[in-house]
């Protein structure tokens, strides 16, 4: 017998999905009987992800894909809509952290996390919204961080990508308005998952530590942004005070940094 359809039921698309967040929000979705398209580039955690949905209500379809290639996004877009008919909503997640100093890093691995985390999303949006203007709308959700607004060093490249995500979410937001595709930019604060050990470039210099959120909290949080109209969201008052602080007393923040950076 063929699996109930359940009652609003939306197509949805995960970047990053084999890991941290994006794992944990291909599963939330399917938990309220959503069809998920999970996209990364290991297999075998694509697998791992399709089989913790076994059950749910909703379903997961595995795809390897590089954020970074525009050809897999729109391969992804194409079979998810041959499948399912259609496209609701995105969740624009894949990202990849950076550590060190802007002059002393290899090139290549600021280079890499400035093409997953800008590419990625515009190669995942330019290949969504079609499917979503067919669809007669969508809602796309950006995965940005709270450093974008309050940027410390030793990570620049990486605030500045986010930064990039927060103005193109701003502007997609206007732009996809007469398509009735809604944009949700989640400014992210420190979250238990894989980044720490998949960030590129050297160890050490790191600040100390803030309080950590779950990945599992983070999702469900992503999952009730994903049916809202809200623009900008931060998910929790530390965050809020943070990206307050960074954007109206960049001198103490400056302040700050120096501090901590000059002790660790
Ligand atoms: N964790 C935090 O404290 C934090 C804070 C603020 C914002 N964020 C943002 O949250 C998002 C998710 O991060 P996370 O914390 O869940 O990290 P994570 O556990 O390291 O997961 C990152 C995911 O992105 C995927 N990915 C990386 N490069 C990719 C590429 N080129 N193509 C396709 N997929 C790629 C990885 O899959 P594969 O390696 O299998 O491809 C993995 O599934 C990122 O955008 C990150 O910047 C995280």
């Amino acid at each position: 017998m063929g699996r109930a359809e359940p009652t609003n039921a939306r197509v949805v698309l995960v970047t990053g999905a084999s890991a941290g967040i994006g794992y944990e929000t291909a599963l939330a979705f399917a938990r309220r009987g959503d069809r998920v398209g999970a996209t990364a580039r290991r297999a075998d955690r694509l697998k791992q992800l399709v089989s913790a949905a076994t059950g749910l209500p909703g379903e997961i379809q595995p795809y390897m894909a590089d954020v970074r290639s525009a050809d897999d996004l729109q391969r992804v877009v194409a079979d998810m809509v041959e499948r399912w008919g259609r496209l609701d909503v995105l969740v624009a997640n894949a990202g990849l952290g950076q550590r060190g100093s802007i002059v002393d890093s290899a090139w290549d691995d600021l280079e890499v996390v400035l093409r997953t985390n800008i590419d990625g999303v515009l190669h995942s949006v330019r290949a969504a919204v079609p499917a979503m203007r067919r669809s007669g709308g969508g809602h796309i959700v950006t995965i940005s961080s709270v450093v974008s607004l309050a940027p410390g060093p030793y990570s620049a490249v990486y605030a500045a990508s986010k930064a990039a995500l927060n103005t193109l979410a701003r502007t997609l937001r206007v732009e996809l308005a007469p398509d009735h595709i809604w944009v949700t930019n989640i400014l992210v604060g420190q979250t238990h998952s894989e980044f720490a050990q998949a960030r590129r470039g050297r160890p050490g210099r790191v600040a100390g530590k803030l309080p950590t959120m779950s990945a599992e909290f983070v999702a469900r949080r992503i999952v009730e942004e994903s049916g809202c109209r809200h623009r900008t969201v931060t998910l929790r008052w530390l965050d809020r005070l943070i990206n307050l602080s960074g954007l109206y007393l960049p001198w103490l923040m400056d302040r700050i940094m120096e501090r901590v950076y000059r002790t660790s």
